[in-house]
């Protein structure tokens, strides 16, 4: 698949990062397919998309015609052939999890047309892993987006070890489309780039509290204002989402070692089920 072939963009999973992505290719003019499993999460996707619309048209950062017609471009799906069945490319924004990202590639593998690029939105999973449970490994590669997708330039694509030059120069050319900043990851190594260095610094300032070395809020304060960071550690995690981290600290203590493991205060957040914004409550309350 060639980039100018591509028109027509299916979207899997319409949670945070799901239909943020969504968004952004309605934005850039694709028409774009946005699956969940369940009625209610497509909705919620949906309804996410048309609150961020509003929000980006209020402020004048696109106009109301804009918002209109990106919305316009986008259609709710549950079923996997309707939202698969036709599409140039596919973008899986699933849960980070090894098992559940392999069963939705054999889902859709029977009803993809055969051109198609499959692009994961994983946060540090093995792409030349998933791509070897596909039937075009050589179409399949890492496109990792940041939230909030609409507001965060940079595009990690990553290389699996089959992943041809024709399948990220062209995912590579739509993240630019999408007018976006692509860098190439050229090794398929767990969190990539940003999430090897951003993941570890969130999992130590829960390390921090875990051993009452300081509080919340004295880590934010530090981080934000003397480190420079856009939000705190913790308001970081919160808009990541803290079973997001926890994910991608258990793959990265899995395959990379010890340094990595989740610290006790986060896995207590976790169980406790404070994802962060997208459930009202995290490191802090948001109701
Ligand atoms: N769409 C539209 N508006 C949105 C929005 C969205 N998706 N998300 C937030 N907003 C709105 C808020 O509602 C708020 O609106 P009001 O002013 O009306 O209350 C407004 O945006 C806040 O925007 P501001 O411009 O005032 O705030 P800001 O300049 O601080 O920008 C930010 C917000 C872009 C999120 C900024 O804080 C930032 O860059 N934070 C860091 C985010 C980051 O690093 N993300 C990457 C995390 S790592 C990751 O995602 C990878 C992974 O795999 C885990």
């Amino acid at each position: 698949m060639e980039f100018d072939d591509i028109e027509t963009i299916a979207v899997l999973g319409a949670g945070n990062m799901g239909h943020g992505i969504a968004e952004v290719a309605a934005l850039a003019g694709y028409e774009v397919n946005l699956r969940d499993i369940k009625e209610e999460f497509v909705q919620n996707g949906y309804d996410q998309i048309e609150w961020s619309l509003e929000k980006l048209a209020e402020k004048e950062q696109i106009t109301q015609e804009e918002a209109d017609a990106a919305i316009d471009r986008v259609t709710p799906y549950v079923d996997v052939e309707d939202a698969v069945g036709d599409v140039d490319v596919v973008i899986e924004a699933v849960p980070e999890k090894m098992d559940i990202k392999k069963d939705v590639y054999g889902d859709v593998e029977q009803y993809l047309p055969e051109e198609a690029i499959v692009a994961t939105n994983t946060s540090s999973l093995s792409i030349t892993e998933l791509s070897e449970v596909t039937e075009r490994p050589e179409q399949f590669c890492g496109m990792h987006f940041f939230n909030p997708p609409v507001r965060m330039q940079l595009v990690e694509v990553i290389s699996g070890a089959h992943s041809s030059e024709e399948t990220l120069q062209a995912t590579e050319d739509l993240a630019e489309a999408f007018g976006k900043t692509p860098v190439r990851v050229h090794k398929d190594s767990p969190g990539f780039i940003v999430n090897r260095i951003l993941v570890p610094l969130m999992n130590e300032a829960c390390w921090m509290v875990s051993e009452d070395a300081a509080t919340i809020e004295e880590i934010d304060s530090a981080t934000k204002f003397d480190l420079g960071l856009p939000m705190g550690a913790f308001e970081l995690g919160d808009q990541v989402g803290n079973d997001v981290t926890y994910h991608v600290l258990e793959y990265m203590n899995e395959v990379l070692g010890e340094a990595y493991e989740p610290a006790p205060f986060l896995e207590q957040i976790v169980e406790e089920e404070r994802f962060g914004k997208k459930t009202g409550e995290g490191f802090y309350d948001y109701e």
